[in-house]
């Protein structure tokens, strides 16, 4: 039995637990596999083929791409209930134009993104483009924006021509209703082209997202205990597909683009058996690529990785990562999960393919280090007692603060000076992890923080910043002004409260 289909046995048994808690109503995955003859009901999914979806093993597929022309990109999103199909049986998701994800944006530096956004929804929703660094104001990357059922909004995104480079993505931003909106479908891929690419055979886009689906297929809320963690769905999908196949040819160089738009699981993947090197992360290049086993991804965050395909099969495994446990839970309540899941499996044979060129060197990044700091500030990420959640009756009885204080829209609460150079402190008083995401302005991480070469500026947009620990972060509030947010991109304790606003000017 391969890696793949003995880890997805693994995988039933956890559904088939997750069953029992959810009682009568049951889950997608608790009664029998989603195709294929399986095992009868009740029976141990351990018996050879057709026993999980990755039997079927299907090709992963891309979502469609759009491409800007004569500098502008311009299209409709529409955000509505759908049915898709996951693992060979139909699932109802809320998805944009009808595909999970949705369509795929590539955008060239010095663009224009214009996108009408309609909401099918029954609730508020709006759009954001996450890493983008893109005016905030009016018709921009507003977080403020409200749009109603059955209204639509039009958004003009304008990059400046020095945009850096990566994968970015876009998903609905509306305080309230962030982490349900994402576990129920809705993001999407924003790519902004390289000045000279990378010689690769070829890319490939890898949304990563988690949802639940009940066994009727419709999608299942958490418990309030699970929002306060933070939800994590009990499937894990690439492009919304289950264990899916990709294939390659000795010899090929392939460029993924991964995005963590999962609404709270970290995700540490690695490609087992081989190292593969790190390009990308969140925004920019590498100056050189970096050889790696794993790599983490929070939240939000992106990574990119050149894969040099070897003879063989191997699969990509996202292992459980210790993101800490609620206060005040002797033992218990610890999201994360322990178990590997399997996200696809790429089988690499046949004829030898030409060797490609090396790698370039990227440009050499920005190094706030060396600049003068017009200010320093600390914000504290807090969760505490008895918050006004309870008496919101969310059923979250905590509360999830910045500096004490739980989001509103109608406050300022960092205060900036356009062009300056500020330092921030960023400090976790909790006993979870918290992953910081700034919107608008990149930050660069100055102590503190996962790994990676320590001398070359680490640039990102999340930063995670571990339970009880601190990170220090710089950010050149340059070119951009206007107001906007930063907050958890658990995005749970970002509904529930982790959100401050900011206003460059
Ligand atoms: Cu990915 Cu404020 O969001
Ligand atoms: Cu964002
Ligand atoms: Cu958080």
């Amino acid at each position: 039995m391969s890696p793949l289909s003995r880890r997805q046995v693994l995988g039933w048994g956890l559904a088939g637990g997750v069953m029992t808690a959810a009682g009568a109503a049951g889950l997608w995955w608790g009664s029998r596999p989603p195709a294929g003859p399986g095992a009868p009901p009740g029976s141990p999914v351990s018996d050879g083929p057709g026993t999980g979806p990755g039997a079927s093993g299907e090709s992963l597929v891309e979502p469609e791409v759009f491409t800007s022309t004569g500098g502008v990109l311009e299209l409709e999103l529409e955000a509505a209930p759908t049915t898709v199909e996951i693992g060979g049986r139909q699932a109802r998701v809320w998805a944009f134009n009808g595909s999970l994800p949705g369509p795929t944006l590539e955008l060239s530096p010095g663009d224009t993104l214009r996108v009408r956004m309609t909401n099918r929804l029954d609730e508020p929703t709006n759009l954001h483009v996450h890493g983008l660094h893109v005016s905030p104001a009016g018709a921009g990357d507003n977080p403020f924006v409200r749009i109603g059922p059955g209204e639509s909004h039009d958004y003009e995104f304008v990059l400046p021509d020095d945009h850096p480079p990566g994968t970015y993505w876009y998903h609905p931003h509306h305080h309230g209703h962030v982490a349900e909106q994402l576990a129920a479908g809705l993001y999407g891929a924003i790519i902004v082209r390289d000045a000279d690419p990378v010689p690769v055979t070829r890319e490939r886009v890898l949304v990563i997202s988690d949802l639940t689906l009940t066994a009727g297929g419709a999608l299942a809320g958490p418990s309030p205990m699970e929002r306060m963690m933070g939800r994590e769905g009990r499937l894990v999908l690439v492009n919304g597909m289950f264990a899916s196949r990709l294939e390659a040819a000795p010899g090929d160089r392939e460029r993924w683009r991964i995005i963590n738009a999962c609404p709270s699981r970290f995700l540490r993947l690695s490609l087992e058996g081989r190292s593969v090197r790190l390009l990308a992360r969140d925004l920019g290049r590498l100056r050189e690529p970096v050889e790696v086993g794993t790599v983490d991804l929070a939240p939000g965050n992106r990574v990119e990785l050149l894969v040099e395909a070897a003879e063989g099969t191997s699969t990509l495994v996202a292992s459980p990562v210790d993101r800490g446990a609620m206060p005040g839970m002797m033992g218990g309540a610890r999201p994360g999960g322990t178990d590997p899941m399997d996200l696809l499996s790429l089988r690499v044979d046949g004829d030898r393919a030409r060797a490609l060129d090396d790698v370039p060197a990227g440009p050499e990044p920005r190094d706030l280090r060396g600049e003068d700091v017009a200010r320093r500030r600390t914000l504290d990420f807090a969760m505490g007692g008895m918050g006004p959640g309870m008496m919101r009756g969310d059923g979250a009885s905590m509360s999830f603060t910045i500096n004490g204080r739980e989001f509103d829209a109608d406050r300022t609460d960092v205060a900036i000076r356009a062009g300056d150079v500020e330092e921030w402190t960023l400090t976790n008083s909790s006993p979870m992890d918290h992953p910081v995401h700034l919107h608008v302005w990149p930050m660069q991480v100055i102590t503190g923080g996962d790994g990676g070469p320590q001398d070359e500026p680490r640039w990102a947009d999340v930063v995670n910043v571990p339970a009880f620990g601190q990170v220090a972060v710089r950010v050149a509030f340059d070119d951009v002004t206007g107001r906007t947010v930063l907050h958890c991109h658990i995005l749970d304790h970002e509904d529930l409260g982790m959100m401050a606003t900011i206003e460059v000017g």
